[in-house]
């Protein structure tokens, strides 16, 4: 299982920060989510590399029947919890995002937030690809992912190995992609977008703020 991240020349271990007991992404969903899952028809929502569930939590209550899928068990638990102490059902699995089989033309709304750097740019493509499939009509695809903007690229530049454009491994094999100005709008192909924008923001979590180079997109299945 990929625990084990790189993130600005750190590596992050999200099964070790997700077992401490404060939440590391916040209880708030996504910007992203939150101002667009409305307009995805009702129906089932699946979340790819959910975290601790922050968004899973929105769509539950929202209405939707949701499926979280994460590589961590912290994660997991974490988001079972919160459910349980919201009174929210949903469902969580354990496992790869690239593995994991989405049935097709199945969900309402399929979110990736911050999922596609963590796996090389090929893999990133080939979900983007089944999620396409596995939207039903007016289904709406929500992703987020960093950019060659984000303040971590130049550190990969210099001491990782690029084995692809803007795809990085370390010494350790852990891959890491950033994307290309209009990557990720070209991976969402054939999706109507509905919203596309990069851009820098300034992220607050786990105590430290830094900045981050993002790419945001929502495409709707037509
Ligand atoms: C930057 S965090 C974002 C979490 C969540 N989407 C959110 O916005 O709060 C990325 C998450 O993806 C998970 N992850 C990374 N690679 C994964 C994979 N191949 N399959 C499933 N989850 C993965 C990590 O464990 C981590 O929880």
């Amino acid at each position: 299982m990929p625990h084990l991240h790189r993130l600005g020349g750190m590596a992050k271990d999200y099964e070790k920060i997700y077992s401490k007991p404060e939440l590391y992404w916040g209880k708030k969903p996504s910007e992203l989510t939150k101002r667009f899952a409305e307009l995805a028809p009702e129906g089932v929502a699946l979340d790819l590399g959910m975290g601790e569930g922050r968004d899973v939590l929105y769509l539950a209550s929202e209405g939707f029947e949701v499926i979280g899928v994460e590589s961590t068990q912290a994660g997991v638990n974490k988001c079972e919890r919160q459910a349980h102490e919201q009174g929210l059902n949903i469902k969580t699995v354990v496992a790869d995002a690239r593995e994991f089989k989405i049935a097709k033309n199945k969900y309402a709304i399929i979110v990736a937030m911050n999922l596609f750097q963590f796996m090389h740019k090929k893999e990133a493509a080939d979900i983007c690809s089944r999620a396409i499939a596995g939207l039903k009509r007016k289904g709406l695809f929500i992703a987020q992912t960093f950019t060659i903007d984000d303040p971590s690229y130049k550190p990969h530049k210099r001491k990782s190995h690029e084995i692809a454009p803007g795809v990085f491994r370390d010494g350790s094999g852990v891959i890491y992609s950033l994307y290309n100005y209009g990557e990720l709008l070209e991976m969402s192909q054939p999706l109507r977008p509905i919203y596309y924008a990069e851009y820098d923001y300034f992220h607050a979590h786990g105590g430290v703020g830094h900045w981050h180079g993002v790419a945001d997109l929502v495409g709707k299945k037509i």
